[in-house]
């Protein structure tokens, strides 16, 4: 760090994300909750036909993509505005609703982007806590704060709560409510259809977990045009390339194989939480394409480091109040079996 940075933003290094294979051999890569599946095969042809046009700008506020996901939710272009990530979005999010000092609420746990984004910002937090089975708490919704986030599926424990519930609790608060919905697809339901009832919420959405375009980074959020306004307003400018604007029409085209990619991930999510906890593990209920569990013994780093050792990466997270657990995205049926051999638990 240098003696030029900014008082307010303290010594830390940003977000940490999970390891990259330090060589391009033979990892099993299970630390990211990315698919575990590539894109569609539409989205080559797609990226080479727009390769042509890469003197031009993209379309300001991603068209024809834009359309599309309208069409897609059975909403109006204005209900959408597109991101570079969801997280990109959720950046705009504390942008356009909090000031420095205001607070925002969210729950813990919570995905560790969110103080982070709110640091950056100035706002203060107040987290409340899920209880274990990822209930939405009343105090979600009592605690003043200009903007309250709660992922759905949440992070990192994949713990759900139908959209009934989330309205119960936030359906009737006079703030901006952001439901992240990244990991939705592998999920039983959504909030979209509560948008018409909800002026004030936000659901975004992303390409790169249940599409396949991790690498390409396309998030949205869908809500009332008045909030997308307030979005649009302070995202940068052109956030979607073209490139990335032509993979995810194709990948959003291609429902098929989107279906292909989720239910890969639910009947694998059913094989590895039977596979686990019969081996003793104590695992969050998720409705994510990744569990959160404690291996037997609780030494979740030892864990990680052993099956680093073999070449497997999963996430733990050293501080906080996952440390004896592990996090681990749900991978393809041999990355899966090659997971369970390595920790010993027969398939
Ligand atoms: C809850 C949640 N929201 C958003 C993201 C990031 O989405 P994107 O890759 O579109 O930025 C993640 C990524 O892991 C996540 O866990």
């Amino acid at each position: 760090m240098s003696r030029y940075r900014r008082a307010s933003l303290g010594s830390g290094s940003g977000y940490v994300p999970g390891e990259q294979p330090p060589d391009g051999a033979h990892w099993i890569k299970l630390n990211t909750n990315e698919s575990p599946l590539p894109p569609s095969l539409g989205v080559g042809p797609a990226v080479e036909e727009a390769v042509v046009e890469l003197h031009r700008y993209p379309h300001p506020q991603g068209e024809p993509l834009r359309s599309a996901l309208a069409r897609h939710h059975g909403l109006s272009p204005e209900s959408v505005v597109l991101g570079n990530g969801a997280d990109q979005v959720l950046e705009s999010c504390f942008r356009a609703f909090a000031d420095p000092g205001d607070t925002v609420v969210l729950t813990r746990p919570t995905y560790s982007l969110l103080p982070l984004l709110a640091r950056l910002g100035g706002a203060r937090v107040v987290t409340v806590p899920m209880d274990g089975g990822g209930t939405l708490p009343e105090a979600f919704a009592t605690t003043p704060g200009v903007m309250r986030v709660l992922c759905n599926p949440n992070s990192p424990t994949g713990s759900w709560a139908p959209p009934a519930a989330v309205a119960a609790v936030v359906g009737a608060v006079d703030s901006v409510v952001v439901i992240d919905e990244a990991y939705c697809d592998f999920a039983p339901e959504s909030c979209v259809p509560l948008l018409a009832d909800n002026d004030n919420w936000l659901v975004l959405r992303t390409f790169a977990k249940s599409y396949g375009l991790a690498g390409l980074r396309v998030g949205y959020a869908l809500g009332h045009p008045d909030l997308i306004a307030d979005v649009s307003a302070v995202i940068e400018i052109y956030p979607v390339d073209r490139l990335a604007l032509a993979a995810a029409g194709a990948a959003l085209a291609d429902q098929a194989h989107h279906a292909r990619i989720v239910e890969m991930v639910v009947s694998e999510r059913e094989r590895l939480v039977a596979a686990l906890e019969g081996a003793g593990w104590d695992l969050v209920p998720s409705q994510a394409n990744f569990v959160l569990g404690r291996p037997p013994g609780g030494d979740a780093a030892g864990v990680a480091s052993d099956l680093r050792q073999q070449r497997i990466l999963v996430r733990h997270f050293p501080d906080g109040d996952h440390r004896d657990r592990l996090r681990i995205t749900l991978g393809a049926p041999e990355q899966n079996t090659a997971l369970l051999a390595a920790l010993g638990i027969g398939a």
